[in-house]
């Protein structure tokens, strides 16, 4: 057990709701909000989010938002989602409730790592190589400029990596702002260049606990508000711990491989390698009580316009077909290994069109 100062502390301290250290940012193909899971299917064109309810007294049905958008990324904070458009000029508004929802947000520039914290929102905006808030409530700028590639949100922050590998943090609990992390496209609690776990931050008093492991042992972090997650190599197994107290290393599905975790609150989920299906665990590494939620096939990455020129690290297998023609995945660069060979889900045919009343007969589908 390592004992590192970091920022991933710093956050414990802070009430934290959604926190993915992922290769391509905190924006993805999952999110979490208080007991909403929402992901894009990989099973559909136009790439829809489906949602369902995660609360073991509520067996909702997973539902369709904006059932004719095509979407990129979604993210989540306290409240509410945000989903990016495929066209990356647009992006959506809601919280985990289907009827109170819908907020558009329409512009001119291209943006990427569309992140949502308690209350702000904001994204990398890729045709003016600057950051851009919106719902700041006078606590964020409107934009800053510089090169970045990466960003994450929490509750009153939002921090972003320069393309030098510099972090700066904003927002009232923006004195988080660190000197520099090394660590390769990952940011918060990443890897260092040779691979280890390196949880970065401010200096405050807290601590927290990690595995060392060996170089990208631990990789693909999601951070809860108590807890941690991250990816074990070369089998892909789901590793998690307390960072309160007395550090609590705990495998909730010792044998199941995964292709990232997200985490939010007292919960994690994971998308399996094998069937990209979207099961769920608690933060009691006593009674983890994992589920399979209904939701249909979800993507394993965000599917980039292009034959993968954007990608550092090559293209995720099979993800022309997975994208079903309109782009790649573009395969993590912090997962050294190859993905354990299987033979890919089988895609279900693309239908016409996505209709609503196809969801019926969704329910809630206990794993454990
Ligand atoms: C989605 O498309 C269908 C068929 O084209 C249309 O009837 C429906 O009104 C659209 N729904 C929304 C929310 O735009
Ligand atoms: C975020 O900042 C606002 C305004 O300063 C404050 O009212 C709110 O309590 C803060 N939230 C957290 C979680 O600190
Ligand atoms: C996980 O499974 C492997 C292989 O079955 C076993 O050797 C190992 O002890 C298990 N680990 C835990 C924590 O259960
Ligand atoms: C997966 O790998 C980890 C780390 O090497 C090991 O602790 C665990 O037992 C492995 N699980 C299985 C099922 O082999
Ligand atoms: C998770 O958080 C919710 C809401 O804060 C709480 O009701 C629940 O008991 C927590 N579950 C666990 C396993 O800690």
């Amino acid at each position: 057990m390592r004992i590192m100062l970091g920022l991933f502390t710093a956050l414990a301290v802070v009430p934290l709701f959604f926190f993915y250290a992922g290769a391509v940012g905190s924006a993805g193909t999952l999110a979490i909000s208080s007991n909403t899971v929402c992901g894009i299917s990989a099973t559909t064109l136009p790439r829809t989010i489906y949602c369902t309810d995660i609360d073991e007294s509520v067996a909702t049905t997973p539902y369709l938002v904006y059932p004719n958008v095509s979407f990129d990324s979604v993210s989540a904070g306290t409240d509410f989602f945000c989903g990016l458009k495929s066209s990356r000029k647009v992006f959506y508004c809601w919280n985990g409730n289907p009827v109170n929802r819908k907020r558009v947000y329409r512009g001119s520039w291209v943006i990427s790592d569309l992140t949502v914290g308690e209350t702000q929102v904001s994204a990398i905006d890729r045709s003016g190589n600057e950051i851009r808030w919106w719902r700041k409530a006078g606590l964020f700028p409107s934009s800053v400029l510089g090169d970045y590639s990466s960003l994450t949100s929490g509750n009153n922050f939002t921090c972003a990596i320069t393309t030098n590998g510099t972090m700066t943090c904003w927002g009232p609990l923006s004195n988080y702002t660190m000197s520099t992390i090394v660590a390769g496209d990952s940011h918060m609690c990443g890897l260092d260049s040779s691979g280890l776990v390196i949880c970065q931050g401010s200096n405050s008093s807290a601590q927290c606990y990690a595995p060392t492991g060996s170089p990208y042992e631990y990789t693909g972090f999601a951070l809860g508000l108590s807890h941690t997650c991250a990816i074990m190599q070369p089998n892909y197994t789901a590793v998690c711990w307390r960072n309160y107290g007395e550090a609590q290393l705990y495998q909730p599905l010792n044998g199941t491989a995964f292709e990232f975790l997200v985490a939010g609150g007292n919960l994690t989920c994971g998308l399996t390698t094998h069937t990209y299906s979207v099961l769920c665990w608690g933060s009691n590494w006593t009674d983890v009580s994992v589920r399979k939620l209904s939701l249909p096939m979800i993507l394993p990455g965000i599917c980039v316009a292009g034959g993968g020129d954007e990608c550092d690290c090559g293209t995720y297998p099979e993800s022309q077909r997975l994208c079903k023609g309109t782009g790649v995945i573009c395969q993590r660069c912090d997962f050294r290994k190859p993905i354990p060979p299987s033979p890919p889900p089988a895609l279900a045919p693309i239908p016409s069109k996505s209709k609503k009343t196809s969801m019926t007969g969704w329910k809630l589908d206990w794993w454990n």
